[in-house]
């Protein structure tokens, strides 16, 4: 098999995962299990969101959780910003990276951003501009990649010709979301056939969620075909608020174990990872949904 040898995690469990949650964590508890992660080797921690708290009362307290973590470093600590109000918090908090957020699909994006796809691009320009004049990395999200929650099936085509436009206004990084975790191998290859000659998979990030168990799947696909950045979320917490049906994000325990023992570094140590999700769960008062995770109690 053609596998690379080395992949690097952006952890999104306290973005991705506790947006999603009904309840709200409180700041102590998301700054050890942000610390946490950070022992624990990932590269990058998507660490909150800089977005309207009355759309993601969950992630209201960003600016007090940047505050109060530990940087280590060498690890990038991330927020999500969906316009010039959210750069401005996030700029404040000292993060080292923003993401903008869009959508390959029209109506995803009114739900989500109360914006067209076009107006999104719009409002990015000069979030874009100012975070590059502080010297910051942006990551820009492409949600809706295989399917939409309201419109169903999306052409590869209008990834691609979203993809055009992030790159156009001077995006770093291209993330592709496959928001609702319908996702299976050849639906890997189809999106990234749909990019070729624009985002190379070697120069994109992956964003799976695991609905409905195949997230793992598309991710050795995506590995063979050449991708090495990879979102996953401890203890396979995640989904959004805004995308009807969408469970989990890919466990960052289950992707750590199957690359363990295939001999691929994540720079993920694991028995740490478990830490972070013991923390978390009893954080919750509840379980994760992650079998590497869940083995690891029984064992
Ligand atoms: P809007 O209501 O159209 O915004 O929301 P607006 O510009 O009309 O402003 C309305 C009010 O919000 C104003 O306050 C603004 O100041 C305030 P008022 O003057 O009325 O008191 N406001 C803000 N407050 C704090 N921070 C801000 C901000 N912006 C405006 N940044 C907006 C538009 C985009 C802000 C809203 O729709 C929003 O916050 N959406 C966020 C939704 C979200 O976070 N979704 C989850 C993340 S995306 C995701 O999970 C997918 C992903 O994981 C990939 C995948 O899986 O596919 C990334
Ligand atoms: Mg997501």
């Amino acid at each position: 098999m053609n596998l690379p040898k080395t992949i690097r995690m952006t952890e999104v469990g306290p973005r991705d995962g506790l947006q999603n949650e009904a309840q709200t964590v409180s700041v102590a508890d998301k700054v050890r299990f942000i610390d946490l992660l950070s022992q624990a080797g990932a590269a990058e921690i998507e660490v909150s969101s800089f977005v309207n708290p009355q759309w993601v009362p969950q992630l209201g307290d960003a600016a007090e959780v940047f505050a109060r973590i530990k940087r280590r470093s060498g690890v990038v600590y991330s927020a999500l910003v969906p316009n010039d109000r959210g750069l401005d918090g996030a700029l404040e908090a000292g993060v080292d990276k923003v993401a903008v957020f869009t959508a390959a699909s029209e109506t995803f994006s009114q739900q989500n951003t109360n914006a067209s796809i076009a107006q999104t691009i719009e409002r990015f320009q000069p979030v874009i501009a100012r975070a590059k004049q502080s010297k910051l990395l942006v990551r820009a999200y492409i949600s809706c990649v295989v399917q939409c929650p309201y419109e169903g099936p999306v052409a590869p085509k209008q990834v691609r010709d979203v993809a055009a436009k992030l790159l156009d206004i001077g995006a770093d990084e291209i993330d592709l979301g496959e928001t609702i975790g319908v996702a299976v191998p050849t639906d890997i290859d189809s999106l990234y056939d749909g990019l070729a000659g624009l985002v190379q998979p070697a120069d994109s990030t992956l964003h799976l969620h695991d609905t409905r168990g195949t997230a793992l799947a598309c991710a050795v696909r995506a590995m063979q075909l050449g991708v090495t950045s990879f979102d996953a979320s401890c203890g396979g917490l995640g989904g959004c608020p805004y995308a009807p049906g969408a469970a989990g994000n890919l466990a960052t325990d289950d992707l750590v174990y199957l690359c363990d023992r295939m001999g691929i570094e994540t720079h993920v140590d694991l028995p740490k990872l478990f830490d972070a999700g013991r923390h978390i769960a009893g954080a919750l008062g509840r379980g994760l949904r992650s079998r590497v995770f869940e083995a690891s109690a029984e064992a």
